[in-house]
């Protein structure tokens, strides 16, 4: 987005470039044909996205100079631990994440189990530590557009299922990429999201369109648009989309059946597996708080997170909605959320984690919360209004919602207070 700071490609290697933002460097893929040592470019989750004319560049860059190392140091001073506060058992942990040991599964359960608020501020400031030591104060803010609340699903979960009665709407190439255009224009956004049911109403020959003319944006093309078949993604990636956000949403084969009648996990990790086999950067993960759920299927949801090795974690909470199979189900507990977050990036330190507008609609404040344990990643609504109240895959989601514009100043402003630079965190596989 407008947040988002230049980078200068100091040495490549085929692919892959190096790149600096003050002097710090990163490794990222590059997916430009004329980009050479020294020029400048915007780069998006560890892929080039779009060069920059140095005049521009520089202009842009002398604006960051002095915030970039102020936001190092605020970000710094708020991820320092004090090490001889730290009880016996909270020290024990550091110090297996510290030496890069694994933690088992009942160390992790027993993690996701503490309620006493001393120890969860513990947990929370040592998964902060980590984030901070693994990708210093970077931070991905990308923007999502929902074009379709048409789906073929019955997920039990779901606001957008297809037996729910609400009004539906589909979205026109042209007009998504508009909306597109309208965020990359007047927001500054360097990577979008596409959302929709799966709704086959867009076919390969749409979606190719759809993804060729976003692309051509200068953006990182983010799909999210549910079980297509192999050949439809393999096409979306040649048309120029980079990454896919599908979550398995339970590794419990059981839970799964239960909320997703009709369909098999195995099928579902089948396609993730295949897509991130594309080349596409993965963003995967489950939700919180289904029916049945133990403290040992959240510890292998989050060893499954793991072992698929995606680029990005995407959890939330369960929004129990009416009019759906789970509408009376209990609401999850704020810290499940966080203790969860705080864990994933104690088993895989260096991920992305994302702040979910599930967990904001859970509690608006967890936001902040959730960047101050363990979480560095973060997405704005830009659907169109006329749209955006019609997405409603969980009840209360449209009241997180207010005008793009103070959406995009209020994350700014919390990345600020927060000490988050936006420089690309720069992953390669
Ligand atoms: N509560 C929380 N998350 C939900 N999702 C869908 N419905 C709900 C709900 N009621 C999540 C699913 C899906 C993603 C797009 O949204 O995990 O994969």
């Amino acid at each position: 987005m407008c947040y988002a700071i230049p980078a200068k490609l100091i040495a490549r290697d085929g692919l892959t470039g190096t790149i600096d933002y003050f002097g710090e460097t990163r490794q990222i893929l590059l997916d430009l044909d004329d980009i050479e040592i020294g020029d400048y470019l915007y780069a998006q989750g560890g892929i080039s996205v779009r060069k920059i004319p140095t005049e521009e560049a520089k202009i842009v860059l002398e604006t960051w100079k002095e915030v970039f190392f102020e936001l190092q140091k605020t970000d710094a001073a708020l991820a320092k631990l004090d090490e001889s506060k730290l009880t016996k058992n909270a020290l024990a942990v550091l110090q297996k994440i510290n030496l890069r040991k694994s933690l088992k599964k009942d160390e992790i359960q027993t993690l996701l189990e503490l309620t006493d608020s001393n120890e969860l501020s513990v947990l929370y400031e040592i998964a902060n530590n980590v984030r901070q030591r693994e990708h210093g104060n970077s931070s991905c803010v990308h923007g999502i557009i929902e074009f379709s609340n048409y789906c073929s699903q019955q997920c039990n979960y779901c606001g957008i299922r297809e037996p729910r009665d609400i009004k539906r709407y589909r979205m026109t190439v042209d007009e998504i990429v508009a909306a597109a255009k309208a965020a990359v224009d007047k927001h500054g956004f360097k990577a979008l999201v596409f959302q929709s049911g799966e709704d086959y109403w867009y076919d390969d020959d749409k979606l190719v369109d759809m993804v060729k003319r976003v692309r051509k944006l200068g953006i990182l093309v983010f799909l999210s648009i549910g079980m297509r078949s192999e050949e439809t993604y393999k096409k979306l990636y040649e048309a120029g989309a980079r990454a896919v956000l599908l979550r398995f949403e339970t590794s419990n084969p059981d839970i799964f059946q239960q909320i997703r009648p009709g369909t098999k996990l195995e099928h579902r990790l089948t396609l993730i597996k295949a897509i991130q086999d594309m080349g596409y950067i993965l963003a995967t993960g489950f939700i919180l708080g289904l029916p049945g759920e133990t403290s040992e299927d959240i510890a292998n949801n989050i060893l499954l997170t793991k072992q698929l090795a995606p680029d990005m974690h995407s959890f939330g909470p369960l929004i129990p909605t009416k009019d759906t199979p789970l509408e009376h189900h209990p609401k999850v507990n704020k810290d499940l959320v966080l203790k969860t977050i705080a864990v994933s990036r104690f088993v895989d330190t260096d991920c992305n984690i994302l702040v979910t507008t599930a967990l904001e609609t859970l509690a608006p404040e967890a936001r902040r919360e959730a960047l101050m344990a363990g979480a560095n990643s973060m997405m704005i609504d830009v659907t169109p209004p006329e749209y955006q109240n019609l997405y409603t895959i969980y009840d209360g989601k449209t009241e997180v919602h207010s005008e793009i514009d103070i959406c995009v100043q209020d994350t700014v402003k919390l990345l600020y207070d927060l000490g988050r630079a936006p420089t690309d965190i720069g992953v390669i596989r």
